[in-house]
């Protein structure tokens, strides 16, 4: 429901009682005084949390961002103060002026760090009233996201919301201390820029001033950053506002925040102990944690091969086994003839229901699969039996070899799939995740940091029917594997994985112009088009390019995972939905035809078909 739908409210008539603040100044917030303040002589501005009117006494929850304190107005010390107080109403706004006592024997709140002494009101100012909120400001409130993104401001009052910001603030605080120890220099790039190609669609700005064409804004400032090289900048770190037009999901905003680094004359070592000192850092300053160095490193095939998703989550250790040549010769069509198949055994899943596996069977298909076949081994009278709706198809040798080589014992469950690579691992590594949580495998307080290493040069793309580079065009590859075998080359490439989560990404980059020129030639352009997509690039690759690599950072998911929040738009002050729209501000919006022929546009008519 619309607030502003609602009767008239009552409020209005409050106005009359507003105050200007005047030379109104605080003492304290409301998070703070304690039995160490007994009888001082206090003053707290905040909003009404919650209020009380006993008749005799009003009792007035205070909040601020640092907490809430409870106001006491009494007929008996102050009856001015008392006799006003009756109009407040929830999130009206004041300015109070009294004394710190101690609750009532047996009144104090434990659960509260202001708990044990209240604020009696020796005179108020009332600020500002507001309209009956459209949802309660408490953590314990949930009025569904999008009420909480149209009065984001009112969200954001609550303390969940708070401490995700002062974490936020908190981390890149402490990123800057780190890298500025650490002697990188802080440095802007343009928002109105070139298209850089980061694998996502640009938004897009018309040119007034040049018609017809178009600035992009950065996917990331990757180019630049390595410009910055070139001039001989050495480190640069910036904390960088990125765009790209993709389609959103918890973990990915249109615009979103990286720290992005770079770094002369280092090799992939360098970025990446330089990486996990900075990790350590803010989990030191910001949780109070210290985490384990360094970080352990997996390559991508392995990743692949054992966890199925390029970015395993290693805080758990269920492992996939390619079965295809176990099962080549099986009696069941689909093993037989796939071109991969996979297992995951589960100790102790051989109590799952048929429900259960109903419901994992569904979400597999959401990778693709058809289905999800699955073995359970149950002790009947002493003997392993074998249930399966495929059991019957699997001779009695076929089951020895599975049986011995993926250790099967009863208790077990076994799930596989069986087809193209680019279906089986996902659905069965996303399976892993969603096992991993439904049984309590994943131990709530671990923080696994993992590199991924050795990733592929380049990827096949179906829809451009043309290689294209599986991280970006500028990162280095391994010895002469571009050369040799362009398909199977390996990138100087390194991704971060925080529990499963991928927080960070980066490479060395080609800094001679041969090869630079050799990849963009790999990537199907001629030497024109790269001299016209890139050539402020490969001009000052000629002109004395260091060697340089980076890597950045997602901001908003490394805060995402600190302040154990399910999705990105929890740290972010102002986020978008899902389908790219501000709740709140309403945009994008239609813009007036003056401004569109400005711009030297005109929007072509719907089609109605
Ligand atoms: P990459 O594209 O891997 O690398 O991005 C780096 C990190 O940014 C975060 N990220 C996102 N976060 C929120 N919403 C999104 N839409 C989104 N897209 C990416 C991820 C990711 O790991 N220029 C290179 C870095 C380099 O090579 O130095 C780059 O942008 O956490």
């Amino acid at each position: 429901m619309n607030a502003s739908s609602q009767p008239q409210d009552l409020q209005q008539e409050h106005l009359r009682f507003l105050e200007p603040l005047g030379a109104f100044s605080r003492t304290h917030s409301c998070g703070e005084l304690g039995p160490a303040d007994l009888g001082r002589d206090v003053r707290l501005c905040g909003w009404v949390q919650f209020r009380r009117d006993h008749g005799g006494l009003i009792f007035v929850d205070l909040r601020d961002r640092e907490g809430l304190t409870q106001v006491v107005f009494s007929p008996e010390v102050s009856p001015a103060a008392h006799e006003t107080a009756h109009i407040l109403r929830l999130e009206y706004v004041l300015a109070v002026e009294g004394r710190v006592r101690s609750r009532p024997e047996g009144m104090a709140n434990p659960q509260m760090p202001t708990g044990e002494i209240e604020v009696v009101a020796r005179s108020w100012k009332l600020l500002n009233i507001s309209r009956t909120p459209p949802f309660p400001v408490e953590d314990r409130v949930d009025p569904g996201e999008n009420l909480r993104l149209e009065y984001r401001y009112l969200d954001l009052r609550r303390p969940r919301m708070i401490r995700n910001l002062l974490l936020r603030h908190k981390v890149t605080q402490s990123v800057r201390r780190y890298l500025d120890e650490a002697g990188f220099l802080e440095v802007e790039t343009p928002v109105l820029t070139r298209s850089t190609p980061e694998g996502a669609r640009d938004f897009l700005v018309p040119s007034r001033l040049n018609p017809g064409e178009f600035y992009a804004l950065p996917q990331s400032p990757q180019l630049f950053k390595q410009l910055l090289m070139v001039a001989g900048l050495d480190r640069y770190f910036q904390v960088a506002r990125c765009f790209r037009d993709e389609d959103l999901r918890a973990d990915r905003q249109p615009e979103f925040t990286q720290v992005d680094i770079e770094m002369s004359f280092v090799d992939e070592n360098a970025v990446m102990t330089m990486a996990e000192g900075l990790m350590a850092r803010v989990f030191a300053d910001v949780l109070s944690l210290e985490i384990p160095r360094p970080f352990p490193r997996m390559s991508h095939a392995r990743a692949l091969a054992d966890y199925g998703l390029d970015k395993p989550d290693i805080r758990f250790d269920l492992r996939l086994r390619d079965v295809t040549g176990l099962v080549r010769d099986s009696g069941f069509r689909l093993f037989a003839s796939a071109p991969l198949v996979k297992a995951l055994r589960l100790p102790g899943g051989e109590s799952l229901s048929r429900k259960e596996i109903d419901e994992f069977t569904d979400f597999v298909k959401i990778y693709g699969a058809q289905g999800l076949a699955w073995i359970k081994i149950r002790r009947d009278q002493g003997e392993a039996e074998w249930q399966s709706p495929i059991a019957k198809f699997l001779s009695p040798e076929e089951r020895a070899r599975l049986g011995g080589d993926l250790g099967l014992v009863p208790g077990d469950i076994v799930f596989f799939q069986a087809g193209e690579p680019g279906v089986v691992n996902p659905a069965l590594g996303n399976l892993r995740l969603k096992l991993g949580e439904r049984l309590n495998l994943i131990p709530p307080s671990a923080h696994a940091f993992l590199w991924v290493t050795d990733f592929p040069l380049l990827e096949y793309s179906e829809e451009e029917k043309r290689f294209v580079a599986a991280h970006h065009p500028f990162t280095s590859p391994q010895g002469d594997g571009l050369e040799k075998d362009p398909a199977g080359a390996l990138a100087r490439a390194y991704d971060l994985v925080l529990n499963g989560n991928e927080v960070g990404g980066g490479s060395l980059r080609n800094h001679t112009l041969s090869l630079q020129e050799r990849m963009f030639s790999a990537l199907g352009f001629s030497r024109e088009e790269a001299r016209a997509r890139f050539g402020f690039l490969l001009r000052a690759l000629e002109l004395g390019a260091p060697p340089h690599g980076g890597i950045a950072l997602g901001l908003d998911r490394l805060v995402m995972l600190l302040a154990g929040a399910s999705s990105i738009r929890d740290v972010i002050a102002f986020p978008k939905t899902q389908k790219g729209f501000c709740l709140m501000t309403e945009a994008p919006a239609g813009v007036s035809g003056r401004q569109l022929r400005e711009l030297g546009l005109r929007l072509r008519e719907k089609d109605p078909g």
